[in-house]
This record gives structure tokens, sequence and C-alpha cells, in this order.
């Protein structure tokens, strides 16, 4: 094997457990899977500090902390950027845009949790991590990957409604359908077996189209 190929780390994927790390926050050193605890987490990386689009990305997460924290969801930052810099964006944000940030910002100059997490995309830069968004479940697997362009901003709406989405189909054993919002109807995981089309059939309270697509209220 060569060096080059000994050294790529696959990048994590859905379902994989989300790679342990300690880094230099602005909220001071943590190790991830305690900062972690019982919660869900929102793991996003920026591509650099006192940048325009980013600016307002992180203000707007900052906006929708408590939202976030309803559904028991901690968020934390990323950038290849130092603490000094993390420091001073923060304040910054504070005088332009009246935002206070109120998680942490990893300081990852040596792109140490960039690389474990695959944030770097060479083709688009490689020096700044491109826009991740990783959705991380209480027992610390990776429910959800988001990766946008650095000239694109993320959709705020988007990343809430895919973690209620998440928490609804695993507290109902159901899924979402398309375009799918909090209190429309769910999708009926389809029948793996004779009884369980039977099962379905059953169901007067079902939107039926066909014995593989039920819809219900929750
Ligand atoms: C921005 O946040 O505005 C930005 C950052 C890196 C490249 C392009 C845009």
């Amino acid at each position: 094997m060569t060096e080059t190929t000994t050294n790529i780390r696959p990048m994590p994927r859905i379902g994989d457990i989300a790679p342990d790390f300690t880094a230099i926050t602005t909220h001071g050193e943590i190790t991830f899977s305690e900062w972690q605890g019982k919660d869900w987490v929102v793991l996003f990386s920026h591509p650099a500090d006192f940048t325009p689009v980013c600016s307002t990305e992180l203000a707007d997460f900052a906006k929708r902390h408590q939202d976030f924290a309803k559904k028991k969801t901690k968020l934390i930052g990323l950038s290849i950027d130092s603490i000094h810099s993390h420091l001073a964006w923060r304040q910054n944000l504070k005088q332009i845009m009246d935002v206070e940030i109120p998680y942490p910002l990893i300081a990852d100059l040596d792109m140490k949790v960039a690389s474990l997490y695959g944030m770097i995309h060479p083709g688009e830069s490689a020096t700044v991590t491109v826009r991740t968004v990783f959705v991380i479940d209480p027992k610390r697997t990776i429910r959800a990957l988001i990766y946008y362009p650095l000239n694109v901003g993320r959709n705020m709406d988007e990343i809430e409604r895919l973690i209620t989405a998440l928490q609804t189909a695993d507290a109902n054993g159901v899924a979402t359908p398309v375009n799918w919002k909090p209190g429309e109807k769910v999708v009926v995981p389809p029948p793996k077996t004779v009884d369980e089309v039977a099962e379905r059939e059953g169901h007067t309270d079902y939107e039926r189209y066909d014995f593989y697509l039920n819809k219900k209220d929750l």
C-alpha cells in the first residue's frame, strides 16, 4: 500500500458511529462524546470566520438555538481557524448583527477533526471546510449528512425539519414522505410478510394507495 492510500481515511457515513475527538473550542476543551452526553448533535463546518455567508449561517443557528434545545439537540460549529479568530468573530457578530453565539466553535487549525469527518473536499478547496452538517443521535450514530458548497448558505428550516422527522420516525416506527412537515400524515413501513400485508388491509384509518404505500395520522 502506498503512503497516499494509507493516509486516506474513509469519510463517515450514515449509520457509522461518529468519530470521537478532543478539541479546543470557544467554550473550552471538549471530548466530543462527553460533551454530547445523551443529546442529539448537529456538528457543522463553515469555510472561514469573518466571511459573509458564514456570518448569516452562524447568526441563524444562534437564533434557532432554543428551538434545537427543545428537540434535545446541541449545536457545535467548526472551521480551520484559530481560537482567537473564533472569539473575535463572535464579538464582531454581536456588534454587527446583535447576535450572541451560544454554541461552541471548534478551532481546527491542524485540520484534525475536519479530516476525521471528511469536511475538506479538495475539488472545492484544499484549505477550508465545505458546509457540512452531521446529524448525530444520542447513541452517537450518524443519522444524516448534508454537504453544501462554499458559495451557497444552508437551509436552516430543512435542518430543523430533518431532526424532527428523524425523531418522529424513531419514536413511532414510521417513515416520512416527501416534503413532510410536523402534523402531516406519515408513511407506514412497507409490509415484509403476507401477515403484514393482511394487517395493513385491515386498517380503515390508513390513507391507502396500495399494499406497500399506506399513510396514517400520528
Ligand atoms: C462566505 O461565507 O461568504 C464564503 C466563504 C468561503 C468562500 C465563499 C464564500
